[in-house]
């Protein structure tokens, strides 16, 4: 068996075009949602992130304002910023970009961004909303692998998905938003003994460790669906997941691609974020 590639792509350019229809409704009506980035620092890769976030909401006909700073601004100087955005009604989202530089605590700061804005879904208001079943923002990252999972028709109910990583970014929600959706979810990490006793009853993966070959094809049972979640580089340096593509694609019915997959789907997501906040500002 040769797996189903699950297109990132794909299925952002459809969801981002009913967003842009959505966002443009909504600017007609003085709502044009609004999203602000926070960049501390220059971290290259952040870099990237924060211009790519910028360009979707640009495309999407979203507003977006990228305020930049020096890896020297102080805790009290950002934490006035993201203050003042809450204030500013304009923004409907803020997110500030991780990691932070070192003095500055990245908790108090996810802390301070009001919740009705944390299009990003990292604060703790959203993370237990999301574990009470109440409204809040979904982490982009796994709200995106679930939208995945929809696209190609893999309804978790009843399913065993198991989720390799623990991180509050990814892991977690991702088992939280599997469980929700009525799957059996087993979490899998770095101190779990027998990683591939697990995977190999499960009907739906996700890795999600930022580690390459986590997954190899002898761990996964035929027939199961694949979300690679990790972001690396091999020895050619070229991009690449947590998982053995080749070997797992043979194996595998379904299988996210590194790049092309959950990446793109990221910014999607972060975008839909966007559009709520601001449809619930106007509604
Ligand atoms: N750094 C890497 N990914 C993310 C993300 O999704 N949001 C924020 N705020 N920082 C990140």
């Amino acid at each position: 068996m040769t797996a189903q590639l699950i297109d990132g792509v794909a299925l952002s350019r459809q969801i981002r075009t009913e967003l842009a229809q959505r966002a443009a409704a909504l600017s007609a009506a003085g709502h044009t949602p609004g999203l602000a980035v926070i960049l501390v620092g220059d971290n290259p890769a952040s870099q990237v992130y924060v211009r790519n976030k910028v360009k979707a909401c640009h495309d999407t006909g979203l507003h977006s304002v990228l305020e930049q700073y020096p890896a020297s601004m102080t805790e009290q100087e950002l934490l006035a910023r993201v203050r003042a955005l809450n204030e500013d009604a304009s923004i409907h989202g803020i997110l500030v970009q991780l990691p932070l530089p070192a003095h500055i605590d990245a908790h108090k700061v996810i802390e301070t961004i009001s919740p009705v804005k944390d299009v990003d879904g990292f604060h703790v208001a959203s993370a237990g909303a999301l574990m009470v079943g109440q409204e809040g923002f979904k982490p982009c990252t796994p709200y995106g692998c679930m939208k995945m999972l929809q696209a190609i028709g893999c309804n978790p109910r009843g399913k065993h998905a198991v989720v390799i990583g623990r991180s509050n970014i990814v892991g977690k929600p991702m088992a939280m938003l599997l469980l929700q959706a009525n799957a059996t979810v087993t979490v899998c990490h770095s101190g779990t003994p027998d990683l591939a006793y697990h995977t190999r009853q499960a009907d739906i993966v996700v890795a999600a460790v930022g580690k390459r070959n986590v997954l190899t094809a002898d761990m996964v049972k035929p027939g199961a669906v694949v979300i690679d979640v990790g972001m690396n580089r091999n020895d050619e340096g070229k991009l690449c997941g947590d998982v053995d593509f080749e070997g797992v694609r043979e194996v595998a019915s379904a299988i996210t691609p590194v790049p092309g997959g959950v990446g793109p789907m990221t910014i999607t997501m972060l975008l839909v974020n966007t559009v709520e906040a601001a449809e619930r500002v106007a509604a």
